[in-house]
């Protein structure tokens, strides 16, 4: 009895990582519970196949080996090692197969446009076929009970897109597009990673991922296709002066001022994201202030350059003016 408490604890220990918004055994898309499914059918299969090999070990230890006929050894080996596996072997392609055309499914309506940067995320939404993307980044947002097409590019080097907990993942290669679909089933907070190695930031570039009743997208998209709001408050409007003089919009995009850079994540609605440097920052002035101060310090390897020559009062107007770009 100790010795199967001990492997109940032990299990529960490890499975209590698989929890949680980044696993695909808490699904919530139906992609995810496909393969949620599969996982659990072939954890117990696995399981009975376990207990029956060591069953049989154990009786052929004990018996005398002559006292097998011919006849069932034969029926052992014909039966457990070519009529079992071809049997199963055969249904999970069945089930593989009958699932393969949703996922080829474009959905209706909504594509976003991944692309994989060094190391971050850009995001275009195109609903109904429009060529005019709604521009963001490190942050995807999708409506529930509907499927979503997701096409993905990357820039310089391979990624990967996964979010586990909506479906499986999909490699992104430079100069060509790959597509997936997505079909959440619940509005909640969900991570996403990225899952090809791409070098030395490649753990740190995660996203959000948010899923939304259908009318609470529409209406986020309709406000996130307008431009940014123009700054509130004293800290703000000196951090907007800030962000000009020390050309942030060379590379950076405000939709509504004067920074139109496409090199970096388009900040227009920053302050509104759940996360902050490709999800491994929350959303806080002090984040920002610590991003900004020193970007390789948080993730290596960043293209951003240091803007540790800022006192710390300029830095916090920088910090209030992104923040309040909501
Ligand atoms: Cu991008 Cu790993």
């Amino acid at each position: 009895l100790p010795v199967r408490a001990i492997a109940a604890l032990v299990s529960l220990a490890l499975l209590g990582g698989c929890d949680g918004v980044q696993s695909v055994l808490s699904p919530g898309g139906r992609d995810a519970q496909v393969i949620a499914t599969l996982f659990w059918w072939m954890l117990g299969g696995a399981v009975i196949l376990w207990l029956l090999m060591n069953g049989l070990l154990v009786y052929v230890t004990r018996i005398d080996q002559r006292a097998m006929s011919q006849r069932t050894a034969e029926a052992l080996i014909i039966g457990g090692g070519i009529v079992f596996p071809t049997v199963v072997l055969a249904g999970l392609l069945a089930f593989a197969l009958s699932e393969m055309p949703r996922q080829r499914d474009p959905g209706t309506g909504l594509t976003v446009r991944v692309t994989g940067e060094s190391w971050w995320w850009r995001v275009e939404y195109l609903k109904d076929g429009a060529t005019a993307a709604v521009v963001s980044a490190n942050e995807i947002r999708l409506p529930a009970h509907q499927r979503s097409e997701i096409t993905l590019n990357a820039h310089r080097v391979i990624h990967s897109f996964w979010i586990p907990a909506l479906g499986g993942k999909t490699d992104m290669i430079p100069g060509r597009e790959t597509r997936m679909s997505l079909e959440p089933t619940r509005a909640g907070e969900f991570r996403g990673q990225c899952t090809e190695f791409c070098g030395e930031s490649h753990a740190l570039m995660a996203f959000g991922a948010v899923v939304m009743e259908p009318e609470a997208f529409d209406a986020w998209l309709a406000k996130e296709a307008e431009p940014a709001a123009p700054p509130e408050g004293e800290a703000a409007r000196r951090g907007q002066a800030i962000f000009n003089a020390e050309g942030c919009g060379a590379c950076h995009a405000i939709r509504g001022t004067a920074a139109t850079g496409r090199v970096g994540p388009d900040l227009t609605h920053l302050g509104g994201r759940v996360s902050l440097a490709a999800g491994i920052l929350p959303m806080t002035e002090d984040a920002l202030i610590r991003w900004i101060r020193d970007p390789e310090a948080v993730k290596p390897g960043a293209r951003m350059p240091a803007y540790d020559h800022l006192g710390d009062g300029d830095l916090a107007a920088l910090a209030a003016y992104l923040e309040g770009l909501t």
